[in-house]
């Protein structure tokens, strides 16, 4: 749908308690006003991640001492420049781009949404919407997790424990590209899909324990996070890394008592994202794109997103135009 300039609400998704999917209620809302060094997107498309599904349920609120959700639906973005603030520079009217909004913020769920120049990059060229949607939290957190915190390097052995998620299928990749030798852990019927992506091996996981190797890899990215550091030790060569995504108790306790744990928390940054816009501008990072649903379907959406069975992305249109 486009945004009728002269309009004083927007589309938004909205939810007033922890729930099912069924909170999930589509509002009309005030257009964001666009202030100093921010910019204004109009969203072409989203994508869901595990955080949004989590947000809905009331996961975090022991933490967030939260009773009420206040964080919004929706991180991902790519869309068009509407405006850009006093102070901005980089930026344009009329530029196509994309970003990741903060954990805490949220709002990709909306016609427009306001961002700051840190979270944006321009789209990568020859890629539509759809695609590009898929990429900012994803590719990101996998970015963060091998190079930063994993700090992988050409020629090492890592393992992505998930590789047909949505994190996982840009772990392969992100790895490959960089000249890692990739084992990808997945079901049987993902195995194709995991070796089209670039992983060297696969184990079914319903087979093999892959924590049963000795001494083989000197990163494990665990994107389901069903296991620990001690269970994986053995697996790990000797000053390798285990890289979580989830904040478990004993991953805390790992990373308190080693140096082998970490836990990736995905931040928003420009560079992860004109890296990963790079990557795929050389055709060596793709999004694997399972559905596409508009967002009036966004309850259908999360219903699929917390079976957890995607293989790649699930994405929301906003803007219907291709
Ligand atoms: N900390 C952060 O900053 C951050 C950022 C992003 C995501 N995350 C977290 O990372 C996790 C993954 O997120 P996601 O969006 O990538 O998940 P997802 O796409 O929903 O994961 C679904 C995929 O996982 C596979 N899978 C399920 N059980 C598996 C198992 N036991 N072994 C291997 N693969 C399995 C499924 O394949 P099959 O159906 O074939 O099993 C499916 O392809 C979530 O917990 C999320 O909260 C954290």
């Amino acid at each position: 749908m486009e945004t009728d300039r002269r309009r004083t609400t927007m589309r938004r998704v909205d939810y007033a308690r922890y729930g099912p999917p069924e909170v999930l209620t589509i509002v009309e809302a005030p257009r964001p006003s666009i202030r100093p060094r921010t910019v204004l997107v109009r969203v072409a498309a989203s994508s869901l991640n595990a955080i949004d599904w989590k947000n809905r349920q009331g996961r975090f609120r022991a933490v967030t001492g939260l009773w009420r959700p206040r964080t919004r639906q929706g991180f991902d973005v790519a869309g068009t420049v509407l405006a850009v603030g006093a102070g901005v520079v980089g930026f344009r009217t009329g530029d196509r781009v994309f970003g990741l909004l903060g954990n805490f913020t949220g709002g990709a769920f909306a016609d427009e949404v306001l961002m700051r120049p840190g979270q944006l990059e321009l789209v990568p060229r020859g890629l539509g919407f759809t695609e590009v949607a898929g990429l900012p939290m994803a590719a990101t957190t996998a970015w963060q997790a091998l190079f930063e915190l994993g700090r992988l390097r050409p020629g090492q052995r890592l393992l992505v424990n998930g590789g047909s998620s949505g994190v996982g299928h840009f772990a392969i990749q992100l790895a490959r590209a960089h000249g890692a030798y990739v084992t990808a852990v997945c079901s049987d019927r993902n195995a194709d899909f995991c070796k089209a992506l670039g992983a060297d091996e696969v184990v079914d996981y319903a087979i093999r324990d892959f924590a049963r190797d000795r001494d083989r890899f000197d990163v494990v990215f665990d994107v389901v996070n069903n296991r620990s550091l001690v269970q994986v030790r053995s697996a790990l060569r000797r000053h390798g890394t285990y890289v979580g995504t989830t904040p478990t108790p004993r991953l805390l306790w790992s990373i308190l008592t080693t140096s082998q744990a970490k836990f990736v928390a995905v931040s928003p940054r420009s560079d992860a994202l004109a890296a990963i816009r790079a990557l795929v501008e050389q055709g060596l990072v793709r999004t694997h794109v399972e559905r596409v649903y508009p967002l009036e379907e966004i309850v259908a959406a999360h219903r699929d997103a917390e079976r957890q069975r995607t293989r790649g992305k699930l994405v929301i249109l906003l803007d219907e135009r291709p």
